[in-house]
């Protein structure tokens, strides 16, 4: 994920320790008492990042509870980003007048099923990937790509993006990955802040069997 993300992010991978990590008393009442120990593993890994990353930022390690909807409640002057995957864990920040929006999404490097394809694909999209060279997953690679770019939208908009809503488009030689929000969307985004995101630009790697996208959202 380092390489994904440009300097003024800080990007911390979790270690094995950091799944057993403590959580701060603010953490831990957004992880509520039942959670299952897979859960309660992942947040923590994820918590344990995120402060690590505010702290690499030269700010206080402050809590990072989750809001009522489930989003990361950063720090007023930061921005940043969680994600998690069966034993892998990573998270960045960056100060919020140095980036827009940051967003990232490592998933398991495998072959979607039909019906998930058609969830997530748009009719452009499955011919691009039919174009892309073999040997890798095209469909789980936008998968991660447009997970990313709702993290990267929710905070600036505060609206739901559906997968339908972005076309992704793949430079294989460049690792690199461009979004285009559909203008209906944007223009709807509109009420809620005047300059909302329409095309968002992001990095990928596949290796170690994940697929990793992340992206930032400049400011204008
Ligand atoms: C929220 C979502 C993107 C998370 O992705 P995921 O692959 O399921 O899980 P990840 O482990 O990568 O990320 C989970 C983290 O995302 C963060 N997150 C949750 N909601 C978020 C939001 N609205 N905005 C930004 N980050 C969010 C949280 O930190 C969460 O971890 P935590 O619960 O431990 O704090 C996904 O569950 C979702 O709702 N997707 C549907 C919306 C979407 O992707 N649309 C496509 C638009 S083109």
């Amino acid at each position: 994920m380092r390489e994904l993300l440009p300097p003024p992010v800080a990007v911390v991978v979790a270690g094995p320790a950091d799944f057993t990590g403590e959580l701060l008393e603010a953490e831990r009442a957004c992880l509520g008492e039942r959670a299952v120990e897979s859960r309660r593993r992942d947040f923590t890994a994820g918590r344990v990042c995120a402060r690590r990353a505010i702290a690499a930022l030269g700010l206080d390690p402050v809590p990072v509870p989750s809001a009522p909807d489930r989003s990361p409640a950063w720090p007023v002057d930061v921005v940043g980003t969680i994600t998690h995957t069966k034993g892998y864990c990573a998270a960045a920040a960056a100060r919020a007048d140095e980036v827009r929006s940051v967003g990232m999404d490592a998933e398991q490097h495998k072959i979607l099923d039909a019906g998930v394809r058609r969830l997530i694909l748009r009719k452009e999209e499955v011919e691009h990937c039919g174009r892309l060279p073999t040997g890798v997953s095209w469909p789980a690679l936008i998968f991660s790509a447009k997970e990313t770019v709702y993290k990267v939208w929710h905070p600036v908009v505060g609206t739901w993006l559906d997968f339908q809503d972005a076309l992704v488009e793949i430079d294989p030689d460049t690792g690199s990955w461009v979004a285009r929000i559909s203008p209906a969307k944007v223009e709807a985004a509109r009420e809620k802040v005047t300059d909302p995101p329409s095309v968002i630009t992001g990095r990928f790697t596949v290796d170690a069997g994940l697929v990793r996208t992340a992206a930032v959202l400049p400011h204008r």
